[in-house]
């Protein structure tokens, strides 16, 4: 990758010529007067997007920032939205009931303003990563029905008015579905008798802080199938009930062993309820071996990882209505992918590799954005 460092003013120039580059504090009459130059490359992911409203982000390790010099300059320098990979989960945010840590989400917003990032807020109900003494396994509890529901509004109200007004996006609901397309049957699941609890949730978010996009996020929607079909039917009839609910996270979690799915058809069929579509945690595994998980078996598996990354983050830039597009973290080395997905062994699945060089994945990105002046302009309300 080349890097290629140009000041506000050499930018405002190219508006003028280009009429399509716009940056804040890029105006024409800014174009004369000498200007600082702008804290992150020209070519970097976050400046190439900005100027069709397009946020680019990235999930971020609350235990690499600050402390890895070149992990937290990337974090800074290519991205304009930021996720917290772990630490808004409940279970880190309240390990103990009734006693909240928030110093490391609090250290990330504060990053994220300093780097003039937004913020995706993830995620406030779920059934993994749950405090002990709520649930174990998100599916059994020893609280009563009643209990489980006093402590979610409980939780929604604290932890959106901690960050109030720091939120751009909320993931109200996280997976709520299976991949059979049938409601989980979890700890909310139980204790309402049904569904309702997402709506309640929305309801309650509403109110905790009026200002946030409230979204819905799940995997597996970019596919046509019983799973994107049932999510389509439960967010079509929360907007029919007039649930508050501004937007569909699409996770975009894919790997090279399965078909590439009709992401857009399904980002456009959501998209025309009325509702925002957000790419929110794409990575693109792939196999790799046992014993180096970051290296594919295929040595051409990395032409099909940028193909999938291209066409994914194309498929974006082409429907108005998708305001986001957040890859899952940026290096294989922080990548939940080798953990989490071992038999088969897949990895490789970011966008820079293990000594965060950027990959052949970065640079499809550069390009379709650098391709996509002409893309329509997004608006974030
Ligand atoms: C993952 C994190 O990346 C891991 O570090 C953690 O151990 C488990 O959760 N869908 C989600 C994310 O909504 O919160 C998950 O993140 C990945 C799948």
């Amino acid at each position: 990758m080349r890097r290629l460092w140009i000041s506000v003013s050499a930018l405002s120039a190219l508006a003028l010529l280009g009429g399509q580059l716009s940056f804040a504090g890029s105006t024409p009459a800014a174009a004369s007067k000498p200007s600082p130059p702008q804290a992150y490359p020209a070519d970097s992911l976050r400046a190439l997007a900005a100027p069709i409203g397009l946020r680019i982000g990235t999930a971020v390790n609350a235990d690499q920032l600050g402390v890895n010099e070149a992990y937290t300059k990337i974090t800074a320098e290519q991205f304009s939205s930021v996720t917290a990979e772990n630490v808004m989960k409940w279970s880190e945010v309240e390990p103990t009931r009734g006693t909240y840590t928030w110093e490391k989400a609090d250290q990330l917003v504060a990053f994220a303003k300093k780097n003039k990032q937004l913020v995706r807020g993830h995620t406030l109900l779920w059934h993994n990563q749950l405090p002990a003494w709520l649930s174990s396994d998100g599916n059994t509890t020893t609280l009563s029905d009643a209990e489980v529901k006093a402590v979610l509004k409980r939780h929604i109200f604290n932890q959106m008015r901690h960050f109030k007004g720091d939120i751009w996006q909320w993931d109200v609901v996280n997976e709520a579905f299976d991949d059979n397309g049938q409601p989980r049957q979890t700890i909310w699941y139980k204790a309402w008798g049904g569904t309702g609890y997402i709506a309640d949730a929305f309801r309650w978010a509403r109110e905790a802080d009026p200002k946030a996009l409230l979204f819905y996020n799940d995997y597996n929607l970019e596919f046509t199938g019983v799973k994107s079909d049932a999510v389509y039917a439960l967010v079509r009839s929360l907007k029919a009930q007039r649930v508050p609910i501004d937007g569909v996270g699409f996770q975009g979690h894919l790997s090279t062993q399965y078909g590439y799915p009709d992401l857009q058809n399904n980002l456009e069929r959501f998209a025309a309820l009325g509702l925002k579509v957000a790419l929110t945690e794409v990575d693109v595994r792939t196999e790799t071996k046992p014993d180096a998980v970051n290296t594919p078996v295929n040595p051409l598996a990395p032409y099909a990882q940028e193909s999938y990354w291209s066409r994914t983050l194309q498929a974006c830039l082409a429907v108005k209505a998708c305001i986001s597009f957040t890859p899952w973290g940026f290096g294989d080395a922080y990548s939940w992918v080798p953990g989490w997905f071992t038999n088969p062994q897949e990895g490789a699945a970011l966008i820079y590799d293990e000594q965060l060089n950027p990959k052949g994945s970065y640079d499809v990105l550069q390009q379709a954005l650098t391709l996509a002046a002409g893309a329509p302009q997004r608006s974030h309300r």
